[in-house]
């Protein structure tokens, strides 16, 4: 028989100090999480993706610019590759919108009726939306196109995740 027979005092010392000890991360975690929370914040919402887009090159009108990241889906990796309808406005400031009709889904494209110059046109039931994304009243789509939050660095557009329209005043 072993020599080291735990006695029934320090049974129960090991015990309540384990579950002490247990309890007292369960309290402590939230605390710590909460503290490093902001950090970890701003680290998730720096994301943004390049595009290929050089920001010199963008005019008044709306370019097209597709740009394709990589998505970790659990193990599968996949590329996902967006577009944004991309423009500077009166001021020089940038606007990137998404070209998903909030109506079902479609791609809008800029000048895409004749009829309707200036304007995004939606072919699937003929939407409409003004320059700054804004739906056309009386055409299907209820609310505003989407906007991407911008960034530039070296002179490259980058894009961050679609978020209600930003540019409508
Ligand atoms: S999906 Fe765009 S108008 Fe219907």
């Amino acid at each position: 028989m072993s020599k080291h027979r735990v006695s029934r005092r320090q049974f129960l010392n090991y015990t309540l100090t384990g579950v002490g000890g247990f309890m007292a991360a369960s309290m402590l975690m939230p605390m710590v999480r909460f503290a490093v929370d902001p950090v970890l914040k701003a680290e998730a919402g720096g994301d943004f993706i390049a595009t290929k887009q050089k920001v010199d090159e963008l005019t008044s009108e709306p370019v097209r610019v597709d740009f394709t990241y990589e998505q970790v889906d659990g193990w599968y990796t996949s590329d996902v590759t967006q577009t944004a309808w991309v423009y500077k406005d009166e001021a020089g400031e940038l606007v990137a919108l998404s070209p998903v009709c909030k109506h079902l889904g479609c791609v809008v494209n800029w000048n895409g009726d004749k009829n309707n110059q200036s304007k995004f046109f939606c072919p699937c039931h003929a939407g409409l939306y003004e320059k700054n994304g804004k739906n056309v009243k009386g055409t299907p789509p209820l609310g505003p196109l989407d906007s991407y939050p911008v960034e530039v660095r070296d002179g490259i557009l980058y894009l961050g995740k679609p978020e209600p329209n930003t540019h409508i005043k």
